[in-house]
This record gives C-alpha cells, sequence and structure tokens, in this order.
C-alpha cells in the first residue's frame, strides 16, 4: 500500500472513500450543533444514530455532493484516547475500504486531546498498512474479491517537513514488520536455515550492514555445539547469521540483538503432539524480527551501531537427532545436560548470547524467541514475557512498549529458577522444575547463564508472535511482533 501525505480542506475532499476518526465528545458537539467547522458533516452527523464511542462507524454517501463515501469511525472519549485507538481506526477503514472494493482511500489526520496533528498522521498510517496486509499469495481462487487496497492518503491541515518525516518512517517500519510477517507465514519448504542464510546474505548487501555466515564448520570450530545439536537431526544444517550494522561508525559502542531461529519445531524425540506442530514454522519469529530489525535500521540510516545474531536450525528427528540424557558443550565451555529435545530454543540462544559478548562486547544484549508455552499461560497472545538483569534496560523496554502498543511485561528472576536448571551430571540442565512449574522463568534462568556483566534482557515472544484469533490491525497467523518495539527503543 502507497501512503501519502496531503494538506487539503476537508471540505474539499473528492474521493471514493474517506475515512473520519471522531470522539465521543467532537460528535456530540456536532450534534448539538456546537461545532461549525466540520460543515459538510455536521448536518449528516445530526441526522444519525452514530455517537463516536470506540470502534462504532457509520457510512455516510455524499455528505456534500460529490464528495463519495464517508466513514466515520469512533475514537471514544477524549479523555480516553491513545495513540492506539488511531492505529485501529485506520485499520477499521482499511477494512471498510476494502469490502467496498475500494482501492484508493483518503484518511482524515484529526487531532484530538493530547494526541498531535502528527501522532494520528502516524498512528493511521500504522493501522492502514498493518491492518491491510493479507497473506494470500497462495490464494488462486476468488483474487477479484481479495483486492487489496493500493492508496491511502493522510489528509492534514497543515503540512510540514516534521509530518512528513515521521510518517514515511512509520512506512519504513511497518513494511519491516510486513516483512516478518511473510517470512513467518510461508511455507517451510521455502524457509529453511539456507534460505533464511540467504536473505541475511542479501540484506547485508546494504549500506552500512555487513552478514557473515557461519556454516557446519565455522560453528564446529566456535564450538557452538548446542546450536548444532539442535539442528542436527535435520537435513539443513544449522546456520549462525551475524548482520553487523554500523549506522554511528564514530562510535565503538554496539547493542546486540539475538534472536531463536528454528525454522520448525517438531520437538525432536521429545515429539510436540498433533495440535501443536501444525504452527511450529513460527519458531524462528524471534530471528525474523531480529533479520527485519538491521534491515529496517540500515534503511532508516539510524545513527546506532547494532549487531544482529541469529541463530539458525531446524528441530527434527533424524539419524543424528540428539537425545534426552545427552550432555553437550557449547561456546561457553559450559556442560548441559539436554533433559528434553523441546526445550531448543534455550539451547541455540546459550551458543548465541555468549558467542556475541566476548566478540563484540557490547552495551547491552536483548534476545527474543519464542521460548515457552507458558507465557502463552500468563500473557495470552497480548504481551511479552520480559525477563532482565537491568532495571534501565527493562524500563526502555517498557516504554517502547507502550508508546509502539507492543507490550512487554517483566517477569522476576529468582534465584530459584537457577537452582531449577541445575543437573546432576552437568552444569546446567535445559528444563527447569520437574513439574515443569515456572516454564518461561526458568527457561530465562537457563539464558541467564550464558550471559555474564553486560546489561541484558529476554523477550519471550511465544505468545505475541503468532496469532490464533485476529484481532485489530493483526490478521491470523504471523504478527510482526518486536519490529516496531525495537526500532522505538534504539532510535529515541
Ligand atoms: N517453540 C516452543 C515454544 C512455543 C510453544 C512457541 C507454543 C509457540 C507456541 C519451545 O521450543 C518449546 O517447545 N518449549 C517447551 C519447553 C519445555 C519442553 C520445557 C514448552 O514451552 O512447552
Ligand atoms: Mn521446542
Ligand atoms: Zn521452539
Amino acid at each position: 500500500m502507497n501512503i501519502r501525505v496531503e494538506a487539503t480542506r476537508f471540505d474539499s475532499l473528492k474521493t471514493p472513500f474517506a475515512v473520519f476518526p471522531l470522539t465521543e465528545e467532537a460528535t456530540s458537539a456536532i450534534k448539538l450543533g456546537k461545532k461549525t467547522t466540520l460543515a459538510p458533516i455536521t448536518k449528516r452527523v445530526k441526522a444519525c444514530d452514530f455517537k463516536g464511542e470506540t470502534g462504532d462507524t457509520t457510512l455516510l454517501y455524499d455528505p456534500t455532493p460529490g464528495m463519495g463515501r464517508l466513514l466515520l469511525v469512533g475514537l471514544g472519549k477524549e479523555k480516553e484516547l491513545t495513540i492506539e485507538k488511531y492505529r485501529r481506526a485506520g485499520n477499521t477503514g482499511v477494512h471498510h475500504a476494502k469490502r467496498a472494493r475500494v482501492q484508493s482511500l483518503h484518511v482524515v489526520a484529526q487531532p484530538y486531546a493530547k494526541v498531535s496533528e502528527q501522532e494520528a498522521a502516524v498512528a493511521l498510517a500504522e493501522g492502514l498498512l498493518l491492518g491491510g496486509y493479507d497473506f494470500d499469495r497462495y490464494k488462486t481462487e476468488e483474487k477479484e474479491k481479495r483486492k487489496p487496497v493500493k492508496d491511502a492518503t493522510l489528509v492534514l491541515g497543515l503540512l510540514s517537513t516534521k509530518i512528513r518525516d515521521a510518517v514515511a518512517r512509520a512506512v519504513i517500519v511497518c513494511s519491516n514488520t510486513l516483512y516478518v510477517r511473510d517470512l513467518m507465514n510461508e511455507s517451510t519448504s521455502k524457509m529453511s536455515t539456507l534460505d533464511i542464510a540467504r536473505e541475511a546474505v542479501r540484506i547485508g548487501k546494504k549500506p552500512l550492514v555487513r552478514c557473515k555466515v557461519y556454516d557446519e564448520k565455522a560453528l564446529k570450530k566456535l564450538k557452538c555445539n548446542l546450536l548444532l545439536g539442535v539442528g542436527a537431526g535435520s537435513k539443513f544444517p544449522a546456520r549462525m547469521i551475524v548482520l553487523d550494522y554500523v549506522g554511528n561508525p564514530g562510535s565503538k559502542d554496539t547493542i546486540a540483538l539475538v534472536g531463536k531461529g528454528i525454522t520448525f519445531d517438531s520437538g525432536g524425540l521429545n515429539l510436540k503432539p498433533t495440535g501443536y506442530l501444525e504452527t511450529m514454522r513460527m519458531d524462528k519469529g524471534g530471528a525474523m524480527t531480529v533479520l527485519a530489525t538491521i534491515k529496517c535500521l540500515a534503511e532508516l540510516k539510524a545513527k546506532v551501531n547494532v549487531v544482529g545474531v541469529m541463530g539458525m536450525a531446524e528441530n527434527m528427528i533424524g539419524p543424528g537427532a540428539q537425545k534426552p540424557g545427552d550432555v553437550v558443550i557449547g561456546y561457553a565451555g559450559k556442560s548441559v545436560e539436554i533433559g528434553n529435545t523441546d526445550a531448543e530454543g534455550r539451547l541455540v540462544l546459550g551458543d548465541c548470547l555468549a558467542f556475541v559478548e566476548k566478540q563484540y562486547k557490547p552495551k547491552a544484549i536483548v534476545d527474543l524467541a519464542t521460548l515457552t508455552g507458558a507465557v502463552l499461560v500468563v500473557l495470552s497472545e497480548y504481551g511479552a514475557g520480559l525477563v532482565s538483569t537491568d532495571d534501565k534496560l527493562a524500563n526502555a523496554l517498557e516504554t517502547a512498549g507502550t508508546a509502539t502498543g507492543e507490550r512487554v511485561w517483566r517477569l522476576p528472576l529468582y534465584e530459584e529458577f537457577l537452582d531449577d536448571v541445575k543437573s546432576d551430571i552437568a552444569d546446567v540442565r535445559n528444563v527447569g522444575h520437574p513439574k515443569g512449574y515456572g516454564g518461561t522463568v526458568t527457561a530465562a534462568a537457563f539464558l541467564r547463564k550464558f550471559v555474564g556483566e553486560t546489561p541484558w534482557a529476554h523477550l519471550d515472544i511465544a505468545g505475541t508472535a503468532w496469532a490464533e484469533k485476529p484481532r485489530h490491525y493483526i490478521q491470523r497467523g504471523a504478527t510482526g511482533y518486536g519490529v516496531r518495539l525495537l526500532v522505538e527503543w534504539l532510535t529515541r
């Protein structure tokens, strides 16, 4: 979808379809005849049942002769107004347009209360772009009915370079969110460890980005045996991909992002049952978010240094597959008892975390992983679990989460969780409490063993990376969660 911005007088709009976000207060002012600035719709709003409650919609035909269809979208009470409501309003607009088979629409970026015209424009653009997504590349029938919205024009009272830049930035960030959705929704047959390495090499050709792919031989030399062990049952070899973005060459400081990249998680010999296998191509969500975030920073020409490390493997059953009870020594030199081959993410991350800390000495490390089913028990699909050794880092991520609507919720890192991952025969074991208690936090405790003094935060995105149930601007399937969050945190 192309997004444009335009300074147009609302009453001069001539469009096949326009969207107008309206609060309850503004609606009632119009109804009481107190608000005359919206002359073209005043009369019609007065006459209709629309009250401006959150999510309310009504469609007006030609409120002024020749104007076209005007969709009013309720934003609720001004006191309760949030930027997220504008995102949802943008999504509502794009869905109504699609249903009306309209491929070009105008959206009025109307500021209210504490939401500025710029914030309104950016949030509406986000709602349009994210809400307009449809993974339809395999739909060959009824193409006519699935026509996407092609052009959206944001209509503002006054247009500044600042607003233009902010919208252009949102377009880049959202396109990278959709890029993650595509990578994760796609069939595994097209998204092997090797396919993704190729994709990373392509991104590595962008200015200021460098890509390095570690193959089996290189990984063996580095003693990344935890990563290799997870991939040992697959016909696709494990890879560690490093994408290094140097947007601020004057500084030596860098931030590290680490992503779990399991192209398919069958569980390994601790095989997952039917009902749990079907969506496990999403288990590379952390790595795909890291990949897209580096790509996004490069496209934004952000003045930051960020190194992204992706641990790629396919967790399968095969003659070479690792087995429960095995002991493996990885990059960090710690011995790990494999208690369960389905707790593979923490193994992959163990090597990647230790590697990036030692090789890059980053100022902070943030890892993202679809790590535990337990985080779904805590936060459902609506928030990511955050575990951190550093309050400042955790707070910064929480702030970025609130700003973007990609929420995080901090969980503790008690000493007892570290006791739970102790092993009788090795330094550490990849499963925690014998009854499976504290699945998310014991997984985090395992990761903790592979990071030294560097401020570290872990985001468990097993719930947020994939939607079983569509909501607002998120369709069923991959959500692209994390790109907007990380870019916000890294660039503000
Ligand atoms: N990839 C899964 C976690 C997951 C579950 C992601 C559901 C998305 C939806 C992970 O590798 C896993 O299998 N975790 C196990 C760990 C257990 C064996 C200790 C889990 O959470 O059950
Ligand atoms: Mn697993
Ligand atoms: Zn997994």
